[in-house]
């Protein structure tokens, strides 16, 4: 099977109250080990690139890697997808590149030029017959090149279900990232954890059957967090999105779960363990290895809170 869009996963995602896992993928070990646990637990996948990861591993290496992760694995439907385009001109880019879906992020303007933006890459997305993810709201945390607001700010900056309605119809995008609370990174929330499931409940209410996709959504794992903060890592006050909170918002209306920092942080444990414990050790394969195996393992595990594993061939 060739990559696909995303439109047969959310119509049986939103049907069946579970959500796709969209994974970033900045080189091969990562793909691996993602592709490797969907492989085994039969679910859809969406690899997902940011513009930091073309930059980063050159979209030729990435196109190359995800191409044999296709035809390797041929009953598992996977997406390419461009998380966090900026501009019309990347993502047209992306469309020209073969992208089955991209996401236009112009959450950070005003309303009406973020539903001109949107509405003019989902008129060049749509006559090449890819899909349209939008945002709006906007999320804290700031990445390598997503903008966000301040942590401690996010509540003031929740998607609008009203403006969803208006923001979905005028601009014609296929799906929709909103803004509930979550954040970028490894460093979520300042205290309590809180997703604001109402404003997904209001917005589903508005939008009936319309996918939508939370970012910010990793829960910045225990295990990992610990392995890094014991092996010479410092990152005591990380805190994620709780993994109950998150199978609850998969019931709802998203169809998609974006997680990008447990990836990290599964890897970065891994290669610490290893150059800790064996410190005569330096064979790449060595640690990359278990690394891989690291995010495999976790992304499985991820497939279970989606509700996802198995899910293939409802996808297809
Ligand atoms: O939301 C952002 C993703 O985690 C990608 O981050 O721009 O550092 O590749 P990046
Ligand atoms: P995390 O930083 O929570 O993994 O979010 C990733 C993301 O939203 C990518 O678009
Ligand atoms: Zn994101």
């Amino acid at each position: 099977m060739a990559l696909v869009d995303s439109r047969n996963m959310f119509a049986a995602a939103y049907k069946g109250g579970f959500a796709v896992g969209a994974f970033n993928v900045n080189n091969m070990e990562i793909t691996q080990g993602i592709v490797s646990a969907v492989a085994e637990e039969k679910a859809p996948l969406i690899l997902q690139i940011s513009r930091g990861a073309r930059k980063y591993a050159s979209m030729s290496y990435l196109r190359a890697i995800i191409d044999v992760a296709v035809a390797e694995n041929p009953d598992i439907p996977i997406v390419m997808h461009l998380d966090h385009g900026d501009t019309f001109e990347t993502c047209k880019q992306c469309v020209d590149d073969g992208f089955t879906s991209v996401m236009i992020d112009a959450s950070k303007e005003p309303f009406e030029k973020n539903i001109e933006i949107t509405g003019k890459v989902a008129e060049y997305a749509h006559a090449h017959n890819v899909v349209v993810e939008a945002e709006l709201g906007q999320l804290g945390g700031i990445e390598e090149d997503v903008a966000g607001v301040d942590v401690g700010e996010v509540s003031k900056h929740l998607t609008d279900p009203e403006q969803a309605v208006e923001f979905v119809k005028k601009s014609g995008c296929d799906s929709l990232a909103i803004a509930c609370g979550t954040s970028h990174g490894a460093y979520k929330f300042k205290s309590e954890p809180k997703l604001a499931l109402d404003v997904i409940e209001a917005v589903a209410e508005k939008l009936p059957g319309f996918p939508l996709v939370m970012h910010g959504s990793s829960s910045v794992l225990a295990e990992f967090k610990d392995l890094i903060n014991k092996y010479g890592g410092n990152m005591p006050d990380a805190m994620g999105v709780p993994e109950e909170a998150i199978s609850r918002a998969v019931k709802l209306a998203v169809c998609k779960v974006n997680i990008d920092t447990d990836l990290r942080m599964a890897l970065t444990a891994k290669i610490r363990q290893v150059f800790a414990e064996s410190p005569k050790e330096f064979d790449p394969r060595k640690y990359l290895g278990p690394g891989r195996e690291a995010i495999k393992e976790m992304v499985r595990h991820k497939l279970h809170v989606l509700d996802c594993a198995g899910r293939a061939a409802e996808c297809l």
